[in-house]
């Protein structure tokens, strides 16, 4: 299986003209790496200047229905657009925007009905794993996140505690192991034997070139969700080489 490196561009850059800059340095060196599949999220307004890279994209956030809903874009846009992935739940958005488990729920059921590969955002805050409830969050965002899906085959779960998003220092490769082989044994639970080792499960939060690869050499991930180091391209290309070798 190829690692899923996912960089999140969240709302940034303010220019076309940066997008496309960062976009065609990434898109240059892509086909050097064969063991990657290298997925961009950028804000959907660059989306049509990507279409025909090599590199696949994913929507940062849609709305679960299409129709009379002023200024949200619906997952069949998305497609549209050339996405192959849909963010879903990152901790920006249960927060600032109070997104909830069950509309994140019908967010995953419309992506897996676009045939759109969901990548369900989970984690803990500071205060959580302060109170040793890590475990307890992370299987609950997991269970209502799915609830009543029934194919476990097109998703793909990252988990981001939410301390190390944007912050200075990621969690430990032995901390993201120990989470890693939760998550597995949750879905194992869910959807039966073998599931757990088949679901792609990716870790984010403060990734750099130098702190990513025990993520999936030694804490047993299938990728990385990338926000900040995303938008500089050689940070973005050395994370993805690293993670090669
Ligand atoms: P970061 O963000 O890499 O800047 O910590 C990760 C994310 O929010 O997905």
């Amino acid at each position: 299986m190829k690692n899923i490196i996912v960089g999140n561009w969240k709302c940034n850059p303010n220019t076309k003209k940066e997008a496309a800059k960062i976009m065609q340095a990434v898109a240059r060196k892509s086909r050097l790496y064969k063991n990657s599949e290298i997925v961009i999220c950028p804000p959907s307004v660059f989306l049509p200047l990507y279409k025909k890279s090599l590199v696949k994209f994913g929507i940062q956030n849609f709305y679960y229905k299409d129709g009379a809903y002023t200024g949200e874009i619906s997952i069949g846009m998305a497609k549209d657009q050339g996405c192959k992935y849909a963010l879903i739940g990152h901790s920006e958005r249960r927060r600032s925007f109070g997104e909830t488990d069950s509309e994140i729920n019908l967010k995953v059921k419309a992506a897996l009905s676009a045939k759109i590969s969901p990548i369900l955002c989970i984690g803990e805050t500071i205060e959580e794993k302060a109170k040793n409830k890590t475990l307890e969050v992370v299987k609950r965002e997991i269970l209502q996140g799915l609830s009543g899906i029934k194919d476990f085959n097109q998703i793909i779960i990252a988990y981001e505690p939410v301390w190390a998003i944007g912050a200075a220092q990621a969690c430990s490769s032995e901390m993201a192991k120990e989470i890693c082989v939760y998550i597995r044994q949750v879905i194992e639970n869910v959807y039966g034997p073998g599931s757990g080792n088949k679901i792609s499960v990716l870790y984010g939060g403060a990734v750099t070139p130098e702190n990513a690869a025990p993520f999936l050499k030694a804490a047993g991930m299938n990728g990385l969700l990338i926000g900040r180091a995303s938008l500089d391209p050689q940070q973005f290309l050395s994370i993805i080489k690293n993670c090669e070798n």
